[in-house]
């Protein structure tokens, strides 16, 4: 049987033509490679993918394994579960949608009982969780609730005791929530600053302090044994991974801040791309193709970076939720049977915003040695409240880049010699609202599964980061830490632990 990654020789095989040469040998490139959905244009047409290209890659794994995504299969078969995320926004085994739907009817319950008064004046709520239970709820307040929310909201992920004042500071204890979010509900600095939000809370000499708490969480048993009322814990399933669990009850401020009509747009933004990849054949599969795309960079030519651009303020911490959900999710380097992958895997992914990254790092994406796709996103449509002069130089920066990354200038001066050739996509949403966000959040899913599935890779594993845990406690124990290696114990022995 032929190894999933042969399917991809055609993304790197054979001489590489130029955009420019791609442009001009193709007047309808342009109509090829945009594609619009859920109010998003995916402009894919300054990549070197070729309809060739994309014909030649077998796609019949990848589309056997998303049907076995959507039946809730196992697909994560070294913790033998399935990923029922889409089960979340509807797409999934009838009784993984249904339990799903009664879950968020339950969380809006919680809501509308905060509203009515229940837990007296609440005017703010502390978030504590890390990883996908932290990344997914802060960009979603961040960037929906920017200028208008219903509630203050901190979002409290490091366990550095800087980071716990400054959240507690702004807060209010007489008229604050808890929110402990923690799939497992054993990570050790969420339960450290669990603790120390109790403290406050009790110090401050709130009547009831438990009664403050709520869980998010997918072990309730853990959740009531830490002191938390059953009435407020609100679960999901293990089968829904931390990186891919804003949908579910992790996006409870989410949903508290912006109100449940938006968390339900969202979910609905995101169902549009559920659909969309399971009717839409592979020339026009929008996830397949950013996924191809990045392949061909990947495995075609050993690109070690994908770098993504915010060209809107209020997707500034897009860039690191899909840090985690890239390369957490595809960090991999061995296949689903245990044999070797070939070639580069994920990208490792980073970015920021524009314009200020054009002054920063765009140097080096326009004259350096790495190839670097870049991808930017921006938005149509400003804010109303804003001055629009601004909103249009964005734009056009934005497009500037692209369009300069792609033909380059060139000079007889080594100095001011532009390459060009340089690839990039652009992703522009009509305007920012939650059913653009989750429709753009899905879309990063489902590409990441594409890449997975076409590379035979687990996306749904993370091993890699348990390592690091174990150590974490065996340095703690005077037993143990004789066993470290002379650096480490020599950096104990320094910081006077
Ligand atoms: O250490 C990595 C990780 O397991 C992530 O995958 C996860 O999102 C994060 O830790 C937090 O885990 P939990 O939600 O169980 O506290």
């Amino acid at each position: 049987m032929p190894s999933p990654q042969s399917s991809l020789a055609a993304l790197g095989a054979g001489p590489r033509s130029t955009l420019a040469e791609l442009f001009a040998a193709d007047p309808a490139r342009v109509e090829d490679f945009t594609h619009d959905l859920g109010g998003i244009r995916f402009d894919f047409s300054k990549t070197h993918l070729t309809r060739e290209a994309v014909a030649g890659v077998g796609t019949e794994d990848y589309y056997d394994a998303l049907a076995r995504l959507f039946a809730g299969e196992v697909v994560n078969p070294t913790e033998g579960r399935a990923a029922e995320h889409p089960a979340e926004r509807g797409f999934g085994s009838p009784d993984a949608v249904a339990l799903a739907a009664q879950r968020r009817a339950r969380m809006r319950g919680l809501i509308d009982a905060i509203e009515a008064g229940a837990f007296g004046d609440i005017t703010g709520i502390l978030h504590i969780g890390i990883g996908g239970s932290a990344l997914g709820p802060a960009l979603l307040v961040d960037a929906l609730g920017r200028n208008e929310r219903r509630y203050r909201t901190e979002i409290l992920s490091n366990i550095d005791g800087q980071a716990v004042d400054e959240a507690l500071g702004r807060l209010d204890p007489a008229t604050t929530l808890v929110a402990i979010a923690s799939k497992t509900f054993t990570t050790a600095e969420t339960l450290r600053n669990a603790e120390a939000a109790l403290a406050w809370l009790q110090e401050a000499g709130v009547e009831d302090p438990y009664g403050r708490l709520i869980a998010l969480t997918a072990a309730p048993d853990k959740a009531i044994e830490f002191g938390i009322d059953e009435t407020r814990v609100l679960a999901f399933a293990p089968s829904v991974g931390g990186r891919y669990s804003l949908w579910s009850a992790i996006g409870f401020p989410a949903a508290l801040a912006l109100g449940t009509d938006a968390f339900e747009a969202l979910l609905d933004g995101a169902a549009m791309v559920d659909e969309h990849v399971a009717e839409a054949p592979a020339e026009a599969n929008v996830p397949l193709l950013a996924a191809l795309a990045d392949l061909t960079y990947t495995q075609g030519h050993g690109a070690a970076t994908r770098a993504v651009f915010a060209y809107d303020e209020r997707l500034r911490l897009l860039p690191s939720y899909l840090q985690q959900l890239v390369m957490e999710s595809n960090g991999k380097s061995v296949r689903l049977d245990g044999s070797a992958v070939e070639g580069t895997t994920s990208a490792i992914l980073w970015g920021g915003t524009g314009t200020d990254a054009q002054h920063a790092v765009f140097q080096l994406l326009h004259q350096g040695t790495h190839l670097v796709p870049v991808e930017f996103i921006a938005v149509a449509e400003g804010n109303d409240e804003q001055d629009p002069a601004h909103h249009r130089e964005l734009l056009l920066n934005c497009f500037a880049q692209g369009a300069a990354l792609m033909t380059g200038r060139s000079s007889d001066d080594p100095h001011r010699n532009y390459p060009g050739n340089r690839p990039s996509t652009t992703i522009l949403l009509d305007e920012l609202d939650p059913s653009a966000l989750g429709t753009l959040l899905a879309f990063y899913e489902h590409r990441t599964f594409a890449e997975a599935v076409l590379l035979g890779i687990n996306p749904f594993d993370q091993f890699g980061v348990e390592l690091g845990k174990d150590m974490a406690r065996a340095i703690d124990d005077p037993d143990t830490r004789a066993a470290f290696d002379p650096s480490t114990r020599a950096l104990i022995e320094k910081a006077g632990l």
